[in-house]
């Protein structure tokens, strides 16, 4: 990092600027890197926020030239990029992008990569520090980690640093992921092992954390003395897209459940960190991990639900079953909902209840802290019948922000007392617009700032929670859902047998 020696180094308002380094990212033609991450990188170079000796490398299969790479770079950035598109940005960028053609079991390849990062170090000054990014099918994981420790890539020395990206999912059981979490650790030192959860790198997701820790509103009622029940929501209203072949083996609960929303839960459950450090924020993360139970009889708490055909947004929505690619008698489940304890002083006894599905009314990610009701209402009965319970509302995406639903008078002669919101938008509050998630954590990548990444053994806790869920499932059908519909009524009957309803966002 370039540091001012005026500056207090814990001063982290001025833009934070990597050290020269190299991003290498395998799978370079995939879905992501296309998407996400190429214009990612441009979005950081295009804010100053990349070192001035930079270089991006690109590893895969096709007989191209670092030309006709540069052209898939450009396109895919033009086409998705965040910020404005500024052609001088582009042509200093793309004086350092470079392509390494091999397939991930050609050892010539990887010595050509390994060759030409050697070569960028006297060509671009990136001083030896680069960071891999694995944006590949995960079975291809252990190849390419051992092509790296076969030709000394994954070293860090003193004078160099070498980081790994994986990106999800980690593992597809607890087993699974402490084969790979053993086999990164054996190639990488755990402190180099970035972890992709990606939703950690959304603004609203930090400022849960914010909302917290700087304020004094809220902590106070933050837990079981005030809190009824925590809804966890990520809803889709889209379907699988072109991904059955990897939706098929892994289902809403593998596919979501175990990482983000127990991400999101971690964060909205945990006691605050002695400092806002990787190592204390990780730390308080997995002692709720660790300590969140799923309740003795999963029949009653857990349901799991595939989309039959339906309409969505007037359009005629296909069933998962009939989607292509997918097996007609498929038992994938593409909505899971659970609810889950978290034993600890603060929260024993409120349920959090997370729920996922693909083709739900819309796209709407939020936690919601559902409060108690007063203790005593000194109202008549009729006066009360419209005020819910208050709510503070976290919203995810899309309209990050929060609302805060609360009883009001009515205005008028009478004493009626009914629910009101007060909202807070990031887009009216802030006139600069929030960083992608990814541009965020490729940065805190290149930076070495590991706190918004999980580290292996929080991943683990997770699937230990959700183990025991899939097997129960295994060999059940998933209740049918239509498209368009919330869910499956199971889900519904779930809260109402404890009193309570899940939100409509
Ligand atoms: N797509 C998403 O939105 C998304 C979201 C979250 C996580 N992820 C994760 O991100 C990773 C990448 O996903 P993706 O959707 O981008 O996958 P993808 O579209 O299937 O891309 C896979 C990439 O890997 C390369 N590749 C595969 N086998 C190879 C081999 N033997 N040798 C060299 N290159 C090889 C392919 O290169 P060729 O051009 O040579 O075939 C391609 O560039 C996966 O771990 C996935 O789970 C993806």
């Amino acid at each position: 990092m370039i540091t001012n020696p005026l500056r207090d180094p814990r001063d982290r308002r001025l833009p934070r600027v990597p050290e020269p380094c190299a991003l290498v990212v395998f799978g370079i033609t995939g879905d992501l890197a296309r998407k996400k991450l190429l214009p990612a990188v441009y979005d950081l170079a295009n804010r100053g926020l990349l070192p001035t000796n930079f270089a991006l490398l690109g590893f895969a299969r096709r007989d191209w030239g670092d030309e006709d790479f540069a052209e898939l770079a450009r396109d895919a950035a033009r086409k998705a990029a965040r910020t404005p598109w500024r052609e001088e940005v582009w042509e200093r960028l793309a004086g350092s992008v470079r392509f390494v053609q091999g397939s991930f079991d050609d050892d010539n390849a990887f010595d050509e990569l390994a060759a030409t990062l050697g070569e960028l170090e006297g060509t671009h000054g990136i001083g030896g520090n680069a960071a891999f990014y694995l944006s590949i099918p995960p079975a291809m994981f252990p190849i390419v980690l051992k092509q790296m420790q076969r030709t000394g890539m994954a070293d860090s020395t003193p004078d160099r640093w070498r980081r790994v990206v994986v990106e999800k999912p980690f593992g597809t059981d607890l087993a699974s992921s402490r084969e790979l979490n053993e086999l990164v650790d054996s190639v990488f030192t755990a402190d180099d092992v970035f972890r992709i959860d990606h939703y950690l790198g959304k603004e609203t997701v930090q400022n849960l954390m914010a909302l917290r820790f700087a304020n004094s509103l809220f902590e106070p009622v933050w837990n079981g003395h005030h809190v009824d029940s925590v809804q966890i929501t990520m809803a889709e209203d889209v379907g699988i897209g072109g991904r059955a072949q990897f939706y098929e083996q892994t289902g809403a609960a593998r596919d979501v459940l175990q990482n983000h929303l127990l991400q999101l839960l971690a964060l909205t459950a945990m006691e605050e960190p002695v400092e806002f450090s990787a190592e204390e924020i990780r730390t308080e993360k997995l002692k709720v991990l660790r300590a969140v139970s799923l309740p003795e009889d999963l029949a009653t708490s857990a349901v799991r639900g595939q989309y039959e055909q339906g309409w969505l947004a007037g359009q005629r929505a296909t069933g998962y079953r009939q989607e292509e690619g997918v097996d007609p008698h498929s038992t994938t489940e593409t909505y899971a909902a659970v609810r889950l304890g978290v034993e600890t002083r603060r929260w024993a006894g409120v349920p959090f209840y997370l729920r996922t599905g693909k083709r739900l009314p819309r796209r709407v990610t939020e936690i919601a802290l559902v409060f108690k009701r007063a203790p005593h209402l000194p109202f008549a009965d009729t006066d009360t019948e419209e005020l819910g319970n208050n709510q503070l509302v976290i919203r995810v995406q899309p309209d990050e922000g929060m609302t805060l639903k609360f009883g009001s008078k009515v205005p008028g002669s009478v004493m009626e007392v009914r629910d009101v919101a007060m909202d807070f938008l990031y887009g009216e509050q802030f006139t600069e617009a929030s960083p992608e998630a990814y541009e965020r954590l490729l940065l805190d990548v290149l930076l070495g700032d590991a706190t918004l990444f999980p580290r292996n053994a929080e991943v683990e806790a997770s699937w230990a929670v959700i183990d025991p869920l899939e097997e129960f499932w295994e060999g059940t059908t998933p209740q049918a859902y239509r498209a368009g519909e919330w869910g499956p009524r199971a889900a519904d009957e779930m809260l109402a047998a404890e009193g309570r309803r899940w939100r409509r966002p």
